[in-house]
């Protein structure tokens, strides 16, 4: 017998020590898999805000946390008996900071579920950071095509539009106008190169030619030489891409250039929703396409804008709507998993099955997870945008390029 061989006797010690230990470690790891799967039933459900707090889409990112915030107010601050818990980040619209600032909610905060953002170059990063780490998102406004196409997934939902959506329903618009000659103008970026794509699909379906395509870097905001070319080429309309202080600034420089009188503005409607105090008269007239509109009426947007303007003593727009709407898909999906966000499967399941009850009329989600809704054809009377007929009903994006 070698030495460094064990007894019979002591053989059997191990074998008992390791046995026991090996039942130990099966009651801990059960122990454990027990109180975390309450956790994740039952624990605070970490929240992330990731919206501008600054720069041209400030106004737009309190909106959507307005909207957000006033779903979850509603259901007694829980949803599917989860307390919710904030965790914000101001992304500053600014794509060169968005891989560190959404690293900050996944890696830092460690939170459930990420809810942004407006600007879709930030966007991009943030799919990209939630497809990677699994970290559920919804995208309450930035419409970048690429959200509900190739970065599709299973953790990803938008409660907004693609950028193809709105741009795709005013050409639709303008080429029933009898417009045959377009300029379109907007930021060099995703949203505003996307709108155009979008615009330019259905305006060349139905035969009309977009003649110049005018662009400056985001967020720029001197117009003046692109609009005396506008005024040079004479087109008989113009489609434009512009949201927040931005297009502000556009629809008062297209007037004062004395434009408006002589060529035709359209454009996507964030050019004048929550705009309208600002711009005043300059936007009077204007004619946008969107899924929400301010005189909609109906009993569902009454509830809403009464209890949005009672609460933050401000007026909705489609930014709020799109908040609120984020909170409603993500209460519809984790009622379905009793607060279990394990259950990826069933949760995404969920959300597709639902009808969303929205402000701006039931959607549905396609199975990219974008919004499957109606678009508004909108016209500035006053300081609203009214409804003055339907662009284009249940526009589905094409969901070019998503596999899931
Ligand atoms: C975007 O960057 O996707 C974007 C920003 C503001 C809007 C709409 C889209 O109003």
């Amino acid at each position: 017998m070698k030495p460094s061989q064990p007894t019979n006797t002591a053989n059997t010690r191990i074998a008992r020590t390791v046995g026991v230990s090996f039942k130990v470690a099966l009651l801990t790891a059960t122990a454990m898999a027990v109180s975390v799967a309450t956790a994740q039933n039952t624990g605070k459900l970490k929240v992330g805000l990731m919206l501008p707090a600054t720069g041209t889409f400030a106004s737009l990112g309190t909106a959507i946390e307005n909207g957000f915030k006033l779903y979850v107010q509603q259901q007694g601050g829980k949803i599917a008996g989860r307390e919710v818990e904030y965790f914000k980040v101001d992304d500053e619209s600014d794509p060169s900071k968005a891989t560190d600032n959404v690293n900050k909610l996944i890696k830092r905060d460690n939170v459930d579920v990420i809810v942004g953002t407006v600007h879709s170059g930030v966007a991009m990063a943030m799919a990209k950071a939630a497809k990677d780490s699994g970290t559920l998102l919804f995208v309450p406004n930035a419409g970048a095509d690429a959200v509900t196409g190739p970065m599709c997934a299973p953790n990803i939902f938008r409660s907004s539009f693609s950028n193809w959506q709105p741009g795709y329903a005013t050409g639709e618009v303008m080429a029933k106008k009898g417009f045959k000659k377009v300029v379109t103008i907007t930021w060099k970026y995703a949203a505003g190169d996307e709108s155009v794509k979008g615009f330019k699909e259905a305006f060349e379906k139905s035969g009309g030619q977009v003649v110049k395509e005018l662009s400056l870097p985001f967020p720029n905001v001197e117009f003046q030489a692109l609009l005396t070319e506008i005024a040079a080429t004479k087109p008989d309309a113009v489609f434009t891409f512009f949201a927040g202080g931005g297009a502000v600034k556009f629809v008062k420089d297209y007037a004062a250039a004395g434009l408006k009188k002589t060529i035709p503005l359209y454009g996507s409607g964030f050019l004048t929703d929550g705009n309208l105090e600002a711009q005043g008269a300059d936007a009077e007239g204007i004619f946008t396409a969107l899924h929400y509109a301010d005189s909609l009426e109906t009993k569902r947007d009454k509830a809403f804008r009464t209890a949005y303007a009672t609460t933050f003593k401000l007026q909705p727009d489609v930014y709020a709507v799109q908040g609120y709407d984020a909170g409603q898909m993500l209460g519809i999906g984790l009622n379905a998993v009793k607060g279990d966000l394990s259950k990826k499967a069933e949760f995404a399941a969920a959300v597709r099955a639902a009808k969303i009850d929205s402000a701006r009329g039931t959607f549905t989600v396609s199975n990219a997870h974008n919004p499957v809704q109606d678009f508004y054809l909108r016209q500035v009377v006053g300081k609203e945008n009214k409804v003055v007929g339907i662009a284009s009903k249940a526009l589905a994006d094409p969901g070019r390029g998503c596999k899931m």
